[in-house]
């Protein structure tokens, strides 16, 4: 049998066939097994009562479920396919995560109205009964927050499941028909839809397998090739605004980029192909090599936008690149992926927040960024003059950032504390062994955590030690400090049966970063210290249902313009016994730095934006001293720095 002796045996891997899905490295827990608590929780609260707690009561394209309006009417989405179905991937987690009845009765109508309107074929969604055409994409954000409802509550999974599976067979159908469905959207963000049927493959196949696989493999071959967007071959090293894309346009925007990130990890678990992960961490390094900030995102007013600080970053991205993030750690395991999660969720993620109550948000931020108004002319290609104005726009940044948090290793024997906040969390391992965690910390604004483990059994716990750590010890117990010693990236801990206290100190040295026209930007452990810009601010609309909902223009009111002798800095921390809420805030945070610097000559462009940090520019003036504060505390800020030359 000639066809036997290489065919066959190339496809078998240590003689062992690799047929069904490869497992992650570590699994995720249900939403509302981990649980927010300290500044985490109060961030979370803030938000509820602001604008993400109340857009269903103003926007009418999520308070009306059924299916003539689950598209929506407001025009607030530009995509109003995905208006509702985006509302309730979010508004579940946030619901649950913050204990909000008015929330979870309005997210179990919503998923309990789309599944009594599945038509007869499987289809889910607005175009039941009409003579709209079927697009794929819309329904995906929808599978998410079903899935997550389901976790939280499996008997719902009697409804949820079997509704899913019919989906599944229309959509394949559909797909086998030359990619019926598949529009520019539903091109680019396939992989939502491989990872919402690996997770009926991996809880509730229910005799399904070879479909569910058939479908991923389906979704992959009539998708955008991201296995060649994240090619260094191909990869574009700076801003795209003149540089064609020779794959479909819409792979180079940032939030699908951002989403995009999770195609590679999720068609490893069916290809079993060790090359997609590698290509996964290839494309990762590339996108913040030649587009990264260093609050820890990339640039993308709305298409990706290189190295200079004076171009946006869509907040959208912040939120999907922290998920995707997340999951390239789950499935692939190497702690840089975890690591930069951690940096860019405590610095972008709470920066664009205007007052203490979060009424409104800013659609794009710029690493320096001196006005937030009307641009003209304005620095974003593709994005509008008033992209930057802090407005009527929610966010839901913290959850899927919460339920992230604490993953376990396959076998289901070990905990990992992935992120280092305030959190805690209930789960049984392997061999009925019930454990619960709670870790009281204001990290990252204390390099402390102290964490309580009750175990009804031994286990071995984990906990990632970021790669900025240096010196870092753990106390077990109260017995004497030891250095911790991570192995990529985690510290064992062997737990005992009965109740263990773990306390660990994690400090960081201060660090620069190198940034184009020999601009710094600085760091410390998770956090990326900026100048805040002092400012004056003027409401420029105000919502006329919400008045609390207001657009509003800041201006920098002060000199910006200096550079900074690095070798000056200084980390100034206090203790504090409880945080300010919310802590992201002007002045606020217990962590802030101090640098002598002088004022120099730099220009603006236009009036309302940055040129470029000047190269090696001289003092004007006296030398003078600056607080730095983290990033996510200011509004105006200035974080690259020209060096001072005396
Ligand atoms: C959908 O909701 C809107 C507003 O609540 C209502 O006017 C309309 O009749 C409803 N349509 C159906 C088919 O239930
Ligand atoms: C829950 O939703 C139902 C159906 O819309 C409504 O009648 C009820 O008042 C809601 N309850 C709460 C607590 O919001
Ligand atoms: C694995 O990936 C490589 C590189 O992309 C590709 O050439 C090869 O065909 C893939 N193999 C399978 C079985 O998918
Ligand atoms: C680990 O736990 C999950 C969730 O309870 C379960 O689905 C899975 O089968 C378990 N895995 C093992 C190897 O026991
Ligand atoms: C100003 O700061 C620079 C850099 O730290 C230092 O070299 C210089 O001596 C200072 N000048 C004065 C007048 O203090």
């Amino acid at each position: 049998m000639a066809f036997r002796k290489f065919s066959f045996l190339s496809l078998v891997a240590g003689g062992v066939a690799q047929t069904g899905l490869a497992p992650k490295k570590f699994n995720s827990l249900p939403l509302g097994a981990i649980r927010p608590a300290g500044w985490l929780s109060d961030q979370l609260n803030v938000q509820m009562n602001g604008l993400a707690g109340h857009q269903h009561e103003i926007h009418l394209d999520v308070s009306q479920v059924n299916n003539t309006d689950w598209t929506g009417g407001s025009g607030y989405y530009s995509n109003l396919e995905e208006a509702g179905s985006y509302w309730f991937n979010a508004a579940v987690p946030a619901g649950i995560l913050s204990n909000n009845a008015v929330f979870n009765n309005l997210t179990l109508n919503f998923l309990n109205y789309v599944i009594d309107h599945q038509d007869s074929t499987g289809w889910l969604g607005p175009e039941v009964g009409t003579t709209k055409p079927r697009y794929l994409w819309g329904r995906y954000p929808f599978f998410f927050g079903a899935i997550q409802l389901v976790e939280h509550d499996p008997t719902l999974a009697d409804r949820v499941v079997p509704a899913l599976h019919k989906f599944v067979q229309v959509a394949n159908t559909m797909l086998h028909n030359n990619g019926e469905g598949v529009d520019d959207w539903a091109a680019t963000r396939w992989e939502d839809f491989v990872m919402a049927l690996q997770w009926l493959y991996d809880f509730h196949p229910n005799g399904n397998e070879a479909l569910l696989i058939d479908t991923m493999k389906m979704l992959k071959a009539t998708g955008d090739p991201w296995e060649q967007v994240f090619a260094t071959a191909n990869f574009p090293t700076k801003a795209v605004d003149n540089t064609p894309n020779p794959f479909p346009v819409l792979t180079w925007h940032g939030v699908n980029m951002a989403e995009g990130l999770k195609a590679l990890p999720s068609t490893f678990r069916f290809t079993h192909n060790q090359s997609d992960l590698a290509r996964a961490s290839e494309g990762w390094d590339n996108l913040f090599k030649f587009h990264g900030r260093p609050s820890g995102i990339f640039a993308a007013d709305e298409y990706l936008a290189g190295l200079e600080a004076h171009r946006g970053t869509e907040l959208c991205l912040v939120v999907e690149t922290m998920f995707s993030g997340s999951f390239l750690y789950q499935v692939a395991g190497d702690p840089k992926y975890a690591d930069r999660v951690r940096s860019f969720s405590s610095v972008a993620h709470s920066q664009p927040l205007t007052p203490r109550h979060m009424w409104t948000r800013q659609y794009l931020q710029q690493q320096n960024q001196i006005a937030a108004k009307n641009m003209t002319p304005n620095p974003f290609p593709n994005d509008g003059p008033y992209s930057n104005v802090f407005g009527l726009e929610p966010n839901y940044r913290w959850p899927k950032f919460i339920t992230n948090s604490f993953v376990v290793t396959p076998d289901n024997k070990s905990l990992v504390q992935v992120y280092l906040g305030p959190f805690s969390t209930s789960t049984t391992l392997a061999g009925n062994n019930a454990v619960t965690v709670t870790v009281d910390t204001q990290y990252p604004f204390s390099d402390t955590v102290k964490t309580t483990v009750k175990a009804a059994q031994a286990f071995t716990y984990l906990v990632r030690i970021p790669s900025w750590v240096v010196g870092g010890t753990i106390a077990v117990n109260g017995a004497k400090a030891t250095a911790v010693a991570p192995s990529n990236g985690l510290h064992a801990v062997n737990i005992a049966a009965g109740t263990t206290s773990l306390v660990l100190n994690l400090p960081a040295p201060i660090t620069t970063e190198s940034r184009p026209h020999g601009a710094i930007a600085i760091h410390r452990g998770p956090l990326n210290y900026a100048f805040d810009i002092p400012r004056t601010q003027k409401i420029l609309a105000r919502n006329a249902a919400e008045p609390r909902a207001v657009d509003l223009e800041f201006d920098s009111s002060g000199t910006w313009q200096f550079a900074i002798d690095p070798s000056t800095l200084k980390f100034v921390p206090r203790t504090v016994s409880a945080l300010p809420s919310p802590v992201f805030d002007q002045a606020k945070p217990p962590f802030s730095m101090t640098v002598t610097a002088c004022p120099i000559s730099w220009s603006v462009a236009g009036d309302t934006f940055a040129a470029v940090p000047p190269t090696s520019p001289r003092c004007t003036g006296a030398n003078t001293t600056l607080t730095l504060w983290p990033y996510g505390a200011t509004k105006l800020r200035i974080s690259e720095f020209p060096v001072m030359h005396a």
